[in-house]
């Protein structure tokens, strides 16, 4: 074991340390020791002692694994290769307590035993093996029916929200569509054919518990279109403080109606005379705040589907971005054709316009979210529009002097209508 002074340091503290837990695999591992002990290095030398590899795989994948190496191999041989595997976890990471140890099992037996669980893509990481357990380890877990995840320029591992498997504000059923999308993906998952890397995230509310909105180039999230549906004898027991709020997960046992429900509604859609409370739907922007206070007096609509987002990524350069509404509501049932067909056409537009390492959120801002609409079919909403317009410049297209003189107008509820 290396002698680490200032590594130590950081298990002196009130939190779990990473420190600990490396030094308790170090013990069995001679890789872990070197993973430590090059760490100490880097703190001793202020300067990284990884390389970024060359390409490591297994046949017929491109995606799921990370080559590392460092640049001390003599001095720490045990992290000479240091390869990161991404396999691909389960909808919602629901795992029997026997796949977990089928996984560290064969962990143990072709890696350092390191794992992060979960990756910020959603997989379960594998930290550090060499190049020659590669295969080895692969076989023995598609053997058990795992798969590596995308990485590197492809669609990665789609993940999702618990969703109705535990929880009662799932408007579709996001672990089936979260299956469903990896099997169709299957090609754009294991062989990296994209500009750059394309994230899958489905929430299914908008509370948006796998933060698919700032995580995910693409986002689906579950909404409902018609009205909240409310029970007014249930508000009443809140005002009143028999029912807590946020069932009871505050440490407020009363709500103030008024100044906690409906003067944070961000769209002000909602009043209160001490008796009713109304709400104007139409201007509801479906954010959960009210629903999330009072689940037992307010709860969401029965006409329920999704939204589609794109574009979240946090580039270096331009600083972090949401994704933004391209499509505001569709049908989420299975097989999610609709779904299927959209990604496509955005994965086709893509593919064809963007430049190297240029995310799809990133080439909507360059050409324009007209030219993505002309592309994939979408009908414009004015859901979409992101920004208010700073330009003065307004570029018509032959299409659009065509589409008026033949009659075409705009509805604020319909879109076009021709
Ligand atoms: C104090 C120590 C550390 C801190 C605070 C830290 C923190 C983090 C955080 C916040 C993430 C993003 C996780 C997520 O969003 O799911 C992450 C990801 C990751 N960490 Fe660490 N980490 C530490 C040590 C390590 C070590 C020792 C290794 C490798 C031996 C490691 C390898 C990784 C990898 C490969 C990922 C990315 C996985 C993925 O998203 O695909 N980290 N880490
Ligand atoms: C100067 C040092 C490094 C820089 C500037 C750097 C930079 C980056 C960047 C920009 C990304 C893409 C992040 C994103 O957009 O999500 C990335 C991904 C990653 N890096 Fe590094 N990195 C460095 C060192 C390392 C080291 C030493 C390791 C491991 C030993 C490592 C492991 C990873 C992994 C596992 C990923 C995810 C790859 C993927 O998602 O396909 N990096 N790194
Ligand atoms: S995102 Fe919504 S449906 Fe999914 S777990 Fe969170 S609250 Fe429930
Ligand atoms: S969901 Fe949000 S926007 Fe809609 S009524 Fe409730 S607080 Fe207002």
């Amino acid at each position: 074991m290396h002698k680490t002074p200032l590594l130590d340091q950081l298990e002196s503290g009130p939190w779990p340390s990473f420190v600990k837990d490396l030094k308790r695999v170090a013990a069995r591992k001679p890789q872990t020791a070197d993973l430590l002990g090059v760490l100490e290095r880097s703190y001793k030398d202020k300067i990284t002692h990884w390389k970024h590899g060359g390409i490591v795989g297994v046949l017929g994948y491109g995606s799921g694994i990370i080559g590392r190496y460092t640049d001390l191999p003599d001095e720490f041989p045990g992290v000479e290769h240091f390869h990161t595997i991404r396999v691909n976890h389960p909808s919602a990471w629901m795992y029997t307590t026997k796949a977990l140890r089928e996984l560290c099992d064969i962990w143990d037996e072709h890696g350092s035993s390191v794992l992060n669980m979960h990756g910020s893509t959603g997989d379960i990481i594998f930290l550090g093996t060499r190049t020659e357990e590669l295969e080895p380890c692969f076989a023995k877990l598609t053997a058990k029916g795992w798969d590596l995840g995308g990485s590197g320029s492809a669609f990665r591992s789609p993940s999702c929200c618990v969703g109705p498997a535990r929880c009662e504000w799932a408007m579709y059923d996001t672990l089936e569509a979260c299956y469903e999308l990896t099997q169709e993906f299957q090609f754009d998952l294991h062989r990296p054919s994209y500009p750059y890397k394309y994230k899958l995230k489905l929430s299914g509310c908008p509370n948006d518990c796998v933060a698919a909105v700032a995580r995910a180039d693409c986002s689906v999230i579950g909404v409902w279109k018609d009205d909240i549906r409310i029970d007014q004898s249930a508000v009443q027991a809140y005002a009143g403080g028999e029912l807590k709020p946020r069932g009871g997960a505050t440490k407020w046992d009363k709500l103030d109606i008024q100044k906690d429900v409906v003067e944070l509604c961000p769209t002000q859609c909602m009043s209160w005379d001490g008796k009713t409370l109304k709400i104007n739907n139409r201007e509801c922007n479906h954010c959960m705040h009210c629903i999330n206070l009072m689940p037992q007096a307010l709860r969401p609509g029965t006409e329920r589907g999704a939204a589609f987002l794109l574009g979240s990524h946090a580039p270096i350069l331009e600083g972090a971005q949401m994704s933004w509404v391209i499509v505001p509501f569709f049908e989420m049932e299975k097989p999610f054709d609709y779904l299927k067909e959209l990604m496509t056409n955005i994965a086709e537009w893509w593919s064809e316009h963007g430049k190297n390492r240029e995310r799809v959120g990133e080439l909507i801002l360059r050409l324009g979210m007209r030219s993505l609409l002309e592309a994939i079919g979408v009908e414009p909403a004015p859901q979409q529009v992101r920004i208010p317009r700073a330009n003065p410049f307004f570029f018509w297209h032959q299409s659009d002097f065509d589409a008026e003189a033949k009659g075409r107008r705009y509805d604020t509820r319909q879109g076009f209508v021709r």
